[in-house]
């Protein structure tokens, strides 16, 4: 056969050569044992010395031509399965898939946090203080002694004759007393329990505390800081008003309430036709108190609050069910995203 011949079929071969098995099997038909060009190179020894050099040379020559053909197809091939392999592995990320629903803080860890922020922003510290708590704690360090009829307001549950679940957090005026002298500015938010249950009343809820404690504190350094929070929390034209009320543990005691956000104090559902959202208990420490945990009632005083938070979460929700926060139904909670 014609050297030009086997060259351009060899070629041409290549060209439509579309895998590399079919390409391997190319090659062995052209270099293997018995293979084109391996049968041609056997054939030099016939011919007769003065023709070896110079048809050799033209074998080699497409020898040489065939090779590098291979080597190109062998690098098509190979771009070729890479491709087919990533197309057939491609994630087709536009695909049609149900939204991954975003979860969200719980009103009440809302409402604590804001809390939170204010008042250390303001320079409080947060004091943690225990949920099961002595008598002690809870009571009679409050100036609330075992026969004081003031224990009938908050109905305790018991663990024993002398340790039950905290029914305020005021407890934690008295701890952080005991640990920490004056100048004292903290807030004690937690959870606190009495045996209550109707739908503005859960056995097990939340309060913050807050106790303030230096040389010169004043019921006007009360109300300016009770003002101040009832504003960040209602909005800027809010107003607030003591009421004469009976804390043991306060001398004297108020009950605070904030002017309607919802209807300015003209009178509406939310505030009950009285203009009025009643927020929170407060009033100067009392004096025993402060005896209570070694500082001088003669040198600093003191005032303190609690405020319910489950009671300005359900406010601010515009709720009239206390359950509604701890039921956990998501079709409640999705609201407040
Ligand atoms: N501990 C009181 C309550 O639970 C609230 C309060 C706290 C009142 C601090 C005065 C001072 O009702």
């Amino acid at each position: 056969m014609q050297l030009n011949q086997i060259l351009t079929d060899a070629l041409k071969k290549l060209e439509t050569v579309n895998s590399e098995r079919e390409l391997s099997e190319f090659k062995t038909s052209m270099f293997g044992k018995s293979g084109t060009l391996t049968a041609l190179m056997k054939s030099l020894k016939d011919l007769p010395p003065e023709q070896k050099p110079q048809v050799g040379k033209e074998i080699n020559d497409i020898r040489v031509a065939i090779q590098d053909k291979c080597n190109e197809a062998e690098v098509r091939l190979h771009k070729a399965a890479i491709s087919a392999a990533l197309e057939n592995d491609k994630i087709d990320l536009s695909i049609d898939k149900p939204v991954t629903e975003v979860g969200a803080l719980h009103p009440l860890n809302r409402i604590r946090n804001k809390l939170i922020d204010y008042f250390v922003g303001n320079g409080y510290v947060v004091y943690d203080s225990p949920e099961i708590e002595t008598d002690y704690y809870n009571f009679q360090a409050l100036n609330i002694p075992l026969d004081h009829p003031a224990r009938d307001m908050q109905d305790t549950f018991f663990i024993n004759d002398n340790i039950l679940l905290r029914t305020q957090t005021s407890g934690g005026q008295i701890r952080l007393m005991e640990k920490f002298k004056p100048p004292i500015k903290m807030i004690c938010p937690g959870r606190v329990y009495r045996n209550d249950d109707d739908s503005s009343h859960s056995p097990v809820f939340h309060q913050m505390e807050c106790l303030v404690v230096d040389k010169n504190v004043t019921l006007c350094d009360l109300k300016g800081t009770l003002e101040g929070f009832a504003k960040f929390i209602f909005g800027e034209q809010t107003v607030i008003r003591f009421r004469p009320s009976y804390f043991p543990f306060t001398e004297p005691s108020v009950e605070v309430d904030a002017s309607c956000f919802n209807c300015g104090g003209k009178g509406c559902r939310v505030c009950k036709n009285t203009g009025w959202i009643e927020i929170l208990g407060a009033g100067m420490v009392n004096r025993r108190v402060l005896e209570n945990c070694g500082i001088d009632p003669n040198v600093y005083h003191g005032f303190a609050f609690g405020v319910g938070l489950d009671r300005i979460t359900m406010i601010q929700c515009a709720i009239n069910d206390i359950k509604l926060l701890w039921e956990n139904d998501v079709r409640f909670l999705r609201n407040f995203r």
